[in-house]
């Protein structure tokens, strides 16, 4: 009896603190690390094909975007692990095929992330006020606008047998990911305020 007592007391002080697990937003940080994650591999992949068939602006692409979403699955696992919470194991699953058909393939996972998986996953953070992922997922949220952009340039590009005319150097935001064509750096990251001193130049 004084155990249940004690029992029934403390799910009331649990309660009334507010302490309850933000479920959803858990969920997301690791469908979002295994999204980043598996990105970063199969982008790492799709540059050693590009090199393959000599399209070597298209390669640095594929490695500046590399890159950047390891950064984002870096960023999204402290988020994780700020809540306590662990990664599963996984393996990134992906197909390697012409740099074409490559680049479409990195255009449908990031039009389906800035369409539809980081909205969701914004509204889930802020729902549930987990500000480090909120802020971890906008940053991931932008870079990926940046990535499609890039990459659909580039598909037009290769399509027109004009790869020469893609940039052939990048910078990335060390911080946050975000991605830049060496022509347009700016003297501090938009997203994150990093000074560019600090990028990484791809
Ligand atoms: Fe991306
Ligand atoms: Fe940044």
């Amino acid at each position: 009896m004084k155990k249940l007592l004690l029992f029934a007391f403390a799910s009331l002080i649990f309660a009334s603190c507010g302490q309850q697990k933000p479920t959803k937003t858990i969920a997301d940080l690791k469908a979002g690390i295994k999204g980043e994650t598996t990105a970063s591999a199969k982008y790492a992949a799709f540059a050693e094909k590009a090199r393959l068939e000599g399209k070597d602006t298209v390669a640095k692409l594929f490695e500046a975007a590399s890159k950047a979403e390891s950064i984002h699955a870096a960023n999204h696992t402290k988020a994780l692990e700020s809540l306590g919470e662990k990664m599963d194991d996984f393996k990134p699953e992906f197909q390697v095929k012409s740099t074409a058909e490559n680049l479409q393939a990195a255009i449908d996972g990031e039009s389906y992330e800035v369409n539809t998986m980081y909205p969701q996953f914004l509204a889930d953070a802020k729902a549930e006020k987990v500000e480090k992922a909120e802020k971890s997922f906008n940053w991931a949220y932008e870079t990926e606008k940046k990535h499609l952009a890039f990459y659909t340039k580039a598909l037009a590009a290769v399509q027109a047998h004009k790869e020469n005319t893609l940039p052939f150097n990048y910078a990335v935001c060390p911080v946050c990911g975000n991605t830049y064509d060496e022509a347009t750096i700016p003297a501090n990251c938009d997203f994150c305020g990093t000074s560019k001193d600090k990028f990484i130049k791809i």
